[in-house]
């Protein structure tokens, strides 16, 4: 039997919530599949951080290294400063993992309501740098906390860091073989530096991809456009933050940020990639038992295409889209009244109901 070790940290908020339920999918996964899930549970997070004054321990990333990936919830309590948290959890396994390729998919589903009078039929991904960028942590303070305060935050782009996820966004757009083309987003016309060397080496990689159409497009513009055309849309590279921000907008477009996946990846695989929703510890529902699990579930389903399980993979995404297409079981972000509980096991049920594969 095939066996995968995965790392699981549901982390602060709801992704104690949705956690569960993605392991009660794979649980339904694995015994169909034949497939082993060997779990290795990490309690890392806000509470772990007031007892022991760090979002996880000295050693975590060694702990986390000889896994096969990783399952995260979400990270960030409102007692404790986000880039604190963020800093001390989320970034540094992204960083450290060299998981560069940050893959948000953002599909409007059948019978699900997007916010947008006419949307059209959104099917996109937004590939996100995801190790440097705006998110390197370079810079500082001077005059740390007196009147004269001055804060440095700097942008760090690079020819590899840039080359290497629009090369994997192009790729991507071959094997989705949809609308085939790229969209490449920056804000050239007033970060002359970074942002112009990321049109430069987009360029040059394009050349290489005759087959698949580009566009590039200002931020400012492409944030207009995710609302005007959206179903223009199949695969679009952006910076770690621009990413970060379009992300969100991609995930309203298909009714609630509660169905948007993603995986950090790295694909090389010389390190674990890390799966997890696009949403964050939602204080304002946690622990309500209404938190909608399908982001986490389709996460895990991102999970399983890495590990080479595409049947299974497309049977996950087959019973979210069952359960949203019914209309029957839907979490309150969807209309809906169901808890989260009903949720995750109608889509068990659709899954045990779906006799391909
Ligand atoms: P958020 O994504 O947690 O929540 C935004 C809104 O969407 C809230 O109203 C929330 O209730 C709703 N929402 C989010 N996920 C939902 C789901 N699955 N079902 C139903 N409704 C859902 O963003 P925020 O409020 O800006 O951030 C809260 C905390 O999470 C902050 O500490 C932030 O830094 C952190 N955060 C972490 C991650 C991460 O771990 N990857 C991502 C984003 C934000
Ligand atoms: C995300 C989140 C994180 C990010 C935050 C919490 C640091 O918003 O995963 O989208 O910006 O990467
Ligand atoms: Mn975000």
């Amino acid at each position: 039997m095939q066996s995968f070790k995965i790392a699981v940290i549901p982390g602060d908020g709801v992704g104690k919530e949705v956690v569960p339920a993605a392991l009660l999918v794979l649980e339904a996964i694995g015994t169909r599949f034949d497939t082993a899930f060997d779990l290795h549970h990490f309690d890392w997070g806000a509470e772990y951080y007031f007892r022991n004054g760090r979002m996880m321990p000295a050693d975590a990333l060694d702990q986390l290294r000889p896994m096969d990936a990783i399952l995260l919830g979400a990270v960030g309590d409102p007692k404790i400063p986000d880039h604190v948290t963020l800093n001390g959890l989320l970034l540094p396994i992204r960083r450290t993992f060299d998981q560069f390729a940050n893959v948000r998919p953002a599909v409007l589903y059948d019978g699900v309501a997007s916010p947008l009078a006419n949307p059209g039929k959104v099917d996109m991904v937004v590939v996100r740098e995801n190790t440097e960028g705006e998110y390197a942590q370079v810079g500082g303070f001077v005059y740390h906390q007196q009147p004269e305060e001055v804060a440095i935050q700097t942008a760090v782009f690079t020819r590899r860091g840039i080359e290497r996820v629009v090369r994997f966004a192009f790729e991507l757009a071959r094997k989705r073989n949809r609308q085939r083309r790229v969209t490449s987003i920056t804000k050239s016309n007033a970060q002359g530096f970074g942002m112009v060397l990321w049109d430069r080496v987009f360029q040059s990689v394009a050349a290489g991809y005759s087959d698949i159409e580009t566009e590039s497009l200002l931020v400012d513009a492409a944030a207009m456009n995710f609302i005007r055309r959206p179903a223009s849309f199949d695969v679009v590279v952006a910076s770690n933050l621009f990413g970060d921000i379009l992300s969100d907008v991609s995930a309203i477009l298909t009714g609630s940020i509660g169905l948007a996946p993603s995986a950090n990846l790295d694909p090389t695989r010389r390190y674990p990639s890390m799966f997890e929703p696009v949403h964050g510890s939602a204080p304002d529902i946690a622990g309500r038992g209404i938190v909608n699990p399908m982001a986490a579930i389709l996460s895990a389903g991102m999970m399983l295409d890495h590990f080479g399980l595409e049947e299974a993979a497309r049977l996950v995404e087959r019973a979210v889209a069952g359960v949203l297409k019914e209309g029957k079981h839907r979490t309150p972000d969807l209309g809906g009244t169901s808890s989260t509980g009903e949720v995750t096991g109608a889509v068990i049920g659709k899954l045990a109901a779906d006799k391909r594969g």
